[in-house]
């Protein structure tokens, strides 16, 4: 097979990395790609939402399957793109259609959703400019701290949860009266705050069967026991100690089921990653949000836990018979750490020289935010959130430990992580 990854991050490097393994493949490319992909495949500098672009790289390098990694190509339809398309219609993308991504690009599409599936999420009503009144009143029968959520993509920082009535209020008409978020909060959900601890379960789907992927738990926050700014991720690690076997057969009866029973009803094509967010209350779990992509960091740590051929899976999906594929996941832990520029995720520098990689030996790096320059032999800095560092542990103690001392190998200016991964659990 000949693949084209789209994506530049952690999650993609790990995806190349483990598409590279696959006795299936023949060439992958990776679009853009970062320093870390150019070792797995060879990157293609295009933007990752110019499909005509991507059509024509598709067709000259006769590519036979589309993998795509984050949310924006898949909300702006490149599914739909390939399959209207009379050339490109025999490509399988693996990604779900546009109307499937609105379970990540709209979340009052996703509550919509969960409502007439009645799968378990937080209480919650949708309001506009021209409902803010009701909106008031609604946030005046709830409980304080009080989760506002801008509709459409925000760049992971479209909710927000004030602790007070009066911040709520304020922040309610920053929202709709103010376009805080633009286009994206010109509907905002406002939802019950939901008190537990939070996980993610990743599902891989053809539309008509799934395999469930190994939960992940992952850190958002830029500061240690859980404060500060949110990150697109500081850590992860996977398996997920409290999510036992009764915990997860919750999951799958009461959200996976269906999700992908409700996604099948609906007529909404879905071949792809479905990615939900998790909040265990009391031992029973509820959906915080869907994402119609895999996780970062989580991928960092999920992907290398799959011992069977990705491609192998993806083709499954691709010719709807995923239901015969084995999927077989190591037993072991896998601890990801994330190495960020200082500053992030407010402002910081890049273009700092990374060194040390060829020191690390008992972990995986999976690079995020790095390039070549001049084609100079250390790649530098590109981003906020740098690299990955994956080990494995027949305890997560274990893994943790071996990616803390990597991480201590990897040197560039302003380096900063958290040192607190899964020590909550
Ligand atoms: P989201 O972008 O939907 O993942 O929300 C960002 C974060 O806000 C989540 O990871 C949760 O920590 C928190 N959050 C979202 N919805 C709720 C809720 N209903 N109750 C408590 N926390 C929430
Ligand atoms: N790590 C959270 C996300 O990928 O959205």
């Amino acid at each position: 097979m000949n693949v084209l990854l789209i994506g530049s991050g952690g999650r993609e490097h790990a995806f190349a990395w483990k598409i590279a393994q696959s006795k299936k493949l023949t060439r992958l490319f990776i679009l853009p790609g970062n320093a870390g992909t150019a070792g797995c495949g060879t990157n293609v500098i295009i933007s990752e939402t110019d499909f005509e672009a991507i059509r024509k790289f598709v067709l000259e390098n006769k590519i036979t399957m589309v993998v795509v990694g984050p949310e924006a190509p898949l909300v702006k339809g490149i599914y739909d793109f390939f399959s209207a398309d009379n050339d490109l219609k025999s490509i399988p993308v693996i990604g779900p259609s546009k109307t499937g991504a609105q379970l990540e690009g709209s979340k009052d599409f996703s509550k919509r959703f969960m409502q007439r599936h009645q799968i378990p999420t937080a209480r919650y009503q949708t309001f506009t400019k021209e409902t803010m009144q009701e909106g008031m009143t609604f946030l005046e029968t709830l409980p304080p701290p009080y989760v506002l959520k801008a509709d459409g993509l925000a760049a992971g920082k479209g909710v927000v949860i004030p602790a007070t009535l009066d911040e709520a209020k304020q922040e309610l008409t920053e929202m709709l009266a103010h376009s805080k978020f633009g286009e994206a909060s010109v509907k905002v959900v406002i939802e019950e705050f939901l008190k537990g601890i939070e996980l993610s379960v990743f599902v891989l789907s053809d539309g008509v069967s799934y395999k469930i992927l190994p939960p992940a738990k992952d850190y958002k926050r830029i500061g240690e026991a859980d404060t500060g700014l949110n990150t697109g991720g500081m850590g992860a690690v996977s398996p997920v100690p409290f999510a036992d076997a009764a915990f997860l057969k919750k999951v799958e009866d009461r959200i996976v089921v269906p999700t992908i029973n409700g996604l099948k009803k609906e007529g909404i094509i879905y071949k792809g990653f479905i990615f939900i967010g998790l909040m265990c209350v009391n031992g029973n779990p509820y959906v915080i949000e869907y994402n119609c992509r895999m996780g970062d960091p989580e991928t960092e740590v999920v992907v290398p836990r799959i011992k069977s051929d990705l491609l192998d899976l993806f083709e499954g999906v691709a010719k709807g018979n995923l239901s015969e594929r084995k999927i077989e996941i190591d037993s072991r832990y896998a601890a990801s750490v994330m190495l960020v520029s200082g500053g992030y995720p407010g402002a910081y520098e890049k273009g700092k020289v990374i060194s040390g990689l060829e020191k690390v030996k008992d972990s995986i790096v999976f690079h995020a935010a790095t390039e070549v320059k001049n084609g100079k032999p250390e790649p530098v800095t590109s981003g906020g959130r740098v690299m990955a560092i994956t080990s494995y542990g027949h305890t997560m103690a274990e893994a943790l430990e071996k990616s803390y001392k990597s991480a201590g190998e990897i040197k560039f200016d302003k380096i900063y992580y958290r040192k607190d991964i899964g020590l909550d659990l």
